[in-house]
């Protein structure tokens, strides 16, 4: 199956698989078991890491509680690992275990099983994703506080959602880029410019940052690559033929794809020039 709404990366046609039908339901649990079934660990290796960057930035940006924009933030993951001491296996078990806390779909008890996780209030996450079902969950059990569905790789984000992305400080994504590309965030970075945020995304094998790093240079930040992840397993062996020839395409190296049976993604950080950040993020 070629996933809908996702461009070849180049020139070869790419048989990914899909995961949409989950995307965009009133809960979330088909979309956990679909990710779980191919060991979708992204955000579990990415939680880390954006620990990592936000102390970092906290640093040097000398502030303390910190606006996150989530990109494809779907049912709020990565906002429930960045605002919890859970890790992925913990929610894909709260999700799907017989007796699991949120296996029931009232949104009283699941608001209530993420309040006594102590949600914290050091960040404060605005979700962006057209997926509205999605989306509307994670902010109606507290997980995003607030949410932006209008697909911006087609219009513009209407005033209130505008509002909700100003004074962003850093933008996170796991998962969305090549659903998402310099359209989407060049109208993210339109709107939050005045606070110049960093811009963290793991962008999986083989799709290509360069849109998006070509249009972060033309607000001024620097985009290094830093480390490369774990996305998850592939589905199938034809999945697994048409994405390595595609990354034989693009020039990317496949030596893990290859041997581990797994998709990787890479990290790229922006930042400003000046800020002084290595080459390594340190974990
Ligand atoms: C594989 S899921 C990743 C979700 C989450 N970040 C994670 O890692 O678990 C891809 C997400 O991208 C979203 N998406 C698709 N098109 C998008 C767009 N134009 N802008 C933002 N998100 C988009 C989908 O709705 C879906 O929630």
């Amino acid at each position: 199956m070629v996933t809908p709404n996702l461009p070849p990366p180049g020139g070869v046609q790419v048989v990914k698989h899909d995961f949409s039908g989950s995307y965009n339901r009133d809960w979330p649990h088909r979309y956990i078991k679909a990710h779980l079934a191919l060991d979708y660990i992204i955000p579990d290796r990415a939680k880390p890491v954006f620990l990592a960057i936000l102390d970092r930035y906290r640093a040097i940006r000398e502030r303390d509680r910190l606006k996150i924009v989530d990109v494809g933030c779907s049912y709020g993951i990565n906002a429930a690992l960045l605002r919890t001491d859970m890790n992925l296996d913990d929610l894909y078990a709260a999700y799907t275990a017989i007796d699991g806390p949120l296996t029931g779909r009232l949104s009283a008890d699941h608001r209530a099983f993420f309040e006594s996780r102590n949600l914290g209030s050091d960040i404060r996450i605005v979700g962006v994703d057209p997926s509205q079902r999605a989306a509307r969950y994670a902010r109606s059990v507290g997980l995003v506080d607030a949410i932006v569905t209008t697909d911006m790789e087609a219009s513009d984000p209407t005033g209130a959602e505008t509002r909700a992305l100003e004074g962003a400080d850093i933008i996170i994504s796991t998962g969305c880029v090549g659903y998402a590309t310099e359209h989407t965030f060049g109208r993210i970075y339109q709107a939050t410019a005045a606070s110049r945020p960093w811009v963290a995304a793991f962008v999986m094998h083989p799709y290509s940052y360069d849109g998006i790093n070509d249009m972060l240079a033309s607000h001024g930040l620097r985009t290094r690559k830093m480390l490369v992840a774990r996305q998850r397993r592939f589905s199938t062996d034809t999945e697994q033929r048409s994405l390595l020839a595609a990354m034989l395409d693009q020039g990317c190296d496949s030596r893990l794809e290859r041997t581990t049976g797994y998709i990787y993604a890479s990290l790229y950080l922006s930042t400003l020039p000046n800020e002084p950040i290595g080459n390594h993020i340190g974990l």
